[in-house]
Formats: C-alpha cells, structure tokens, sequence
C-alpha cells in the first residue's frame, strides 16, 4: 500500500511578515526624509509529496518500495546512497548490513552504496548527544554527500529524529528516506515531518521541519522489538484514535488483549491506521509546521515530555505519553469537559495495553508543588505564544484550552495515585 502525503502551500504566513516592519516603517517616517515607505508582501507556495509503503522484507532484492521511494523521481541516474543504522536493530537482525548491500547490488543501475552502513547507538541516549550530529557531517563531508545524496535511516523514533535532523541541516537538506523500526515510528513519527535533538534538558530543543523523500515501513522488524517497546508506542495510537476517530478507540478496545500481547496481526492495522491518521492531520490541518500554537497531535504530551526529562528517560516516550493521556482526560473528567464514563475508558484503555498511568516522578515537588506542573510553562514556550493544550471532549473529540487550572490539575493527579501508595 502506498499513501502519499501532500502538503499543500501553507506559506503564507511566512510570507506575510517579509519586507519592512512596521518598526522599520515607523523609523523611517521618524527619519523626515520625506521617501515613501514601501513594503513587498512576499509569497511563496511550496508542494510536498513523499510516498509510504507498508510492507514486508523491503531489503529482499525483488522488493520494489526501497528503489521506488528513491528513484522514481529521476529514474534515469544512479542514486548515491548512506545507510545509518540503529545499533539495536543491527544486533537484533544480524543479516541486515549484508542485505543492504545485495539490494543495492541488485539494483545497481539506480543505486549505489557510497560507504558500509554506519551503526549508531540509538535509544533516547542518541538524541541527548548533540555531537552524533556532527560526527555524521563529518561522515558525510569526506564522502562528498551533496543535496541530492539520500540518507536511508533505519531505527527507531529516537535514531530517525537524530540522523533526520543531521541530514536536514547537512546542505540545507539532504534527502532522507526513513525506514522506521519500532510501532511508534511506523505509526507516527517516522510517517510525519519532525526531527530533532534534546538539548537543556529539553525535548527537541534543536530540530526542524524536514519532510522525507519517502517512509518504508518494513513490517518484520517489529518481530525484533522488545515488549515493552511494543506497547509504549501504543500510547500514539490511543492518543489519536481519542481526538480524531472514535470508530478506531472502539477497535483498540475489541484487540486490546491480542495488541497487550503484541500480537504482529492486530499491531500491523494499528500501525497502518494511526499513520494515517497522522498523515492526513499533516496533509489537512493547514499547518503542518506548526506556525500557530495549537498542536493536536501534541495531547498528553506537555507532561510526557516534563515526565521524560525528570526520569532521565527511564520512561519511554510512549510509556510517558500514556501517563499524559491518564492525566488530561482525568483533567478533562474534573474540569466538566468530558464525562466520568470517557475519562474511565481512556484509563482502562491504557491499562489493559500494558500501560502505565503513573509513575513515582509525578510525586516529586519542589516548594510544595508538583514537580511536574512545570511541563505546562515548558510546552507553552516550546510552541512559542499563547498556552494551547488539547483536552478530551468525547471519544474521538478533542478540544482546545489555554488555560489550566491548577489546583484541578493537581486533584486529577492524585486520583492516579495507586492505591497501595
Ligand atoms: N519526530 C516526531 O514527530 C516524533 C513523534 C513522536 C515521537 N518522537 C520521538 O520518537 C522517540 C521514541 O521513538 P521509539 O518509541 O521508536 O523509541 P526508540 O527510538 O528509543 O526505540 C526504543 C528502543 O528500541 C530499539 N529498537 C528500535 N527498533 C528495534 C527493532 N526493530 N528491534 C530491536 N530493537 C529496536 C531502539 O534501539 C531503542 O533502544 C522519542 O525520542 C520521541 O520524542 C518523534
Ligand atoms: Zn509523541
């Protein structure tokens, strides 16, 4: 199956501030020389379109969607080709480096292998080290990588928001097709248009906004995935199954026990219908690179990422992620949002997939105030203007707020609080 994402020019908005300011404009005017002001409204309007395959074994030779994700669009030249790897899928598929090359080999009129694979360490660790960046462009500077040099990343969430974002900024860009390796990068980050690193203690301080040239998400490499893996990606699925399409939460539900289970089946429609849904929130939302403050997808993330950064990334993404959904839609439950009954099934939603609704870190305060309430400042700053967080409305609805009340907030944090606590 093959699903295009087209993002259609959202510019305008960078364009509409371009020319003099209205500072500029005042100086002058003060400045009485008497010169008209002049300001040119520049307009730009850009087209995006990167292909998804789901499928099986994509370095398999006979498998078209690697070739096709990366020479249809100038099939009458040879393709120069970096595969970075993500350490724990090398270890854990041991005949991948030899099957890269004899696709390569077998596609030699389209492709060509411009070094051995790199294997990077991956994991969350990868995106704390800010010099792994710099060790790629020194990779890809002594091999003379240009604009039109593709960079295949296979790995997790973690190794393809590293290396995507390296290559986004090597150049100005460098092309990326992405072949992601875990439920959560399948479902959600890898078929989107983020990459980034942490930095101060903050996630994805340094990143940009970086389309790929295409996403293969190759089915088998979930057989390699740890359970626990497995199942915090789930978290992403619940999340926008919650504020975009209530017909696939109910379906959650009915495989809850064979997805806890990590059955390949039920994980591989999961995969294919919470990608897209995030591909048609990129391709419809009309701002695909979060211009404005609102951030639907972002539900339950503002204390996610508060939540990794207090554990050291003891948590995983997808396990904070599913504490956050826990938190918001108990929050929405206090706040009159959403009825006791939706907040209840979100919670046994998540429970029954092996999630976790809490975790020691939210007892922690400072000043007798909870530690984690601070993530709340910290979103707001990292979408820039007004606090916009997304809360439950119904099942499938979500809603947007800009205020938080705290003390509420902090009464739906402590009804999470086990009972044996
Ligand atoms: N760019 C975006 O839009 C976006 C969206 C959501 C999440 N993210 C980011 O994605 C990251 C989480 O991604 P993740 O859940 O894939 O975690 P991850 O990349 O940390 O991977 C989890 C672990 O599984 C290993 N692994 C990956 N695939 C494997 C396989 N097939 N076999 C064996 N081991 C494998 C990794 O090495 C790692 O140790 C976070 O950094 C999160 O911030 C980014
Ligand atoms: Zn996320």
């Amino acid at each position: 199956m093959v699903q295009n994402a087209i993002l259609r020019g959202h510019s305008s908005r960078l364009g509409t501030e371009q020319g003099l300011s209205a500072h500029e404009d005042r100086d002058r005017a003060a400045g009485g020389d008497g010169e008209p002001t002049s300001r040119h409204l520049q307009q730009v309007t850009v087209e995006f379109e990167y292909p998804v395959y789901f499928t099986r074994d994509a370095f398999a030779p006979a498998n078209p969607c690697l070739r096709e994700a990366i020479a249809t669009r100038e099939p009458w030249r040879r393709h120069r080709l970096f595969a970075v790897i993500d350490r724990n899928v090398a270890l854990a598929s041991p005949w991948l480096v030899g099957a890269i090359h004899a696709y390569v080999e077998r596609h030699h009129d389209a492709l060509e292998l411009v070094a051995e694979p790199l294997v990077l360490e991956g994991g969350e660790a990868a995106k704390n080290d800010t010099a792994v960046a710099t060790r790629l462009h020194t990779r890809w500077n002594e091999l003379g990588m240009d604009r039109q040099s593709v960079i295949v990343i296979v790995g997790g969430g973690a190794l393809l928001d590293l290396a995507g974002y390296a290559a986004a900024v090597a150049h100005r860009g460098l092309r990326v097709v992405r072949l992601p390796t875990s439920v959560l990068a399948q479902a959600d980050s890898g078929v989107g248009v983020k990459c980034g690193v942490n930095l101060f203690g903050k996630k994805n301080f340094v990143g940009t906004f970086a389309p790929p040239f295409g996403v293969v998400n190759d089915g088998r490499f979930l057989e390699t995935l740890a359970a626990r893996d497995v199942v915090a990606g789930m978290a992403e699925a619940v999340k926008v199954a919650l504020i975009r399409d209530g017909d696939f939460f109910a379906w959650l539900v009915a495989h809850a026990d064979e997805l806890a289970a990590c059955a390949l089946g039920p994980l591989g429609e999961l995969i294919q219908r919470c990608a897209a849904l995030h591909l048609r929130h990129i391709a419809t939302s009309g701002d695909p690179f979060e211009l404005g403050s609102a951030r639907p997808l972002d539900f339950g993330h503002w204390a996610a990422h508060k939540l990794e950064a207090m554990t050291r990334h003891r948590l995983r993404h997808g396990e904070a992620v599913a504490i956050g959904l826990a938190i918001d839609a108990t929050y929405a439950e206090r706040s009159g949002l959403c009825d006791a009954a939706t907040a209840a099934s979100v919670r046994a939603l998540l429970g029954r997939l092996g999630l976790p609704l809490w975790d020691e870190a939210l007892a922690q305060t400072a000043g007798g105030r909870r530690v984690v309430l601070d993530g709340l400042a910290e979103f707001r700053e990292h979408l820039g203007g007004e606090l916009t967080i997304t809360l439950l409305r119904r099942i499938g609805e979500g809603v947007e707020v800009h205020e938080i009340r705290e003390s509420l907030m902090e009464d739906a944090i402590a009804r999470l609080v086990p009972a044996r606590q």
